[in-house]
């Protein structure tokens, strides 16, 4: 599978508090990996790095286009905890037209707007396309910044803990919308979910400031004690052994 983004050797933190270290990951076309660790551990952290909000301390980031490398990767991000002001005087239809990258012009072009109208169907918002976002639900939000996240079709799409505002209605369309988009898109899903992380993702980084990948999803007794590193218990077909020793966090 051709890769899309090589992460280095990341260091990265906020004044003089290192968050993350030492981080290198590498994404391919169609990946799916769930971060998960314990709060605090660096999740958002890394996210930012690879969105491009926050500024390495050290390492090297790449992108890749057709296995050579590139310096454009498109990016579509769902931030934790939505920062936006519910009061700000913006309509659903809005927020989801405001994920397409303008290159040029301010004016979106018809097959845009049909887009974003195909696009809200899809999300299950069309009734609520004129609504002021201070007239939604929390779910009706989160799914109105998926749809913005994903209009310009990205080459990665990242969610950061997205089911934290959903109901059980928004929750399963969300999952089956990223079960589709990832045919055509790599994915990184923050979650505390570990039902979700199980049964959607392909593989798995455990964040507790250094990384550890997994490149399989099955949850292991530790992950779901603690949801610390380390893991040690992974089944391989019918038979569970240990595969990975503890990791040494230094
Ligand atoms: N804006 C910030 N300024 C200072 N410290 C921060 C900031 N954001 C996060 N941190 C700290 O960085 C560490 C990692 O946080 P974060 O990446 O948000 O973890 P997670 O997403 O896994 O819960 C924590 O110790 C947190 O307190
Ligand atoms: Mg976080």
């Amino acid at each position: 599978m051709a890769k899309i983004l090589e992460l280095s050797h990341i260091s990265a933190g906020y004044d003089k508090k290192r968050a993350i270290e030492d981080i290198s990951l590498t994404i391919s076309q169609n990946d799916f990996i769930g971060f998960i660790g314990p709060n605090g551990g660096g999740k958002t952290t890394l996210v930012k790095v690879i969105v491009g909000l926050l500024q390495p301390e050290r390492g090297t980031m790449q992108a890749y286009r057709n296995n050579k490398v590139s310096d454009r990767l498109r990016v579509g991000y769902l931030a934790q905890k939505n920062q936006i002001d519910h009061q700000f005087p913006i309509r659903v239809r809005e927020v989801v037209s405001s994920g397409i990258i303008k290159k040029w012009n301010m004016r979106y072009r018809r097959e845009e707007l049909r887009k974003t109208d195909e696009l809200l169907e899809r999300l299950h918002l069309s009734h609520l396309k004129s609504a002021s976002i201070s007239e939604i639900s929390g779910g009706e939000m989160q799914r109105a910044l998926l749809g913005r996240a994903i209009i310009s079709d990205p080459d990665l799409l990242i969610l950061d803990e997205p089911n934290t505002y959903l109901d059980q209605h928004s929750e399963d369309m969300l999952y089956s919308i990223l079960n589709e988009l990832n045919r055509r898109m790599a994915i990184v899903l923050v979650s505390h979910d570990l039902g979700i992380i199980s049964s959607y993702v392909k593989t798995i980084a455990c964040i507790n400031y250094t990384m550890h990948y997994h490149p399989n999803n099955e949850i292991t007794e530790e992950m779901l004690e603690s949801y610390q590193c380390p893991v040690e218990l992974i089944t391989h077909g019918k038979v569970p052994h240990r595969v990975l020793k503890d990791h040494i966090h230094e």
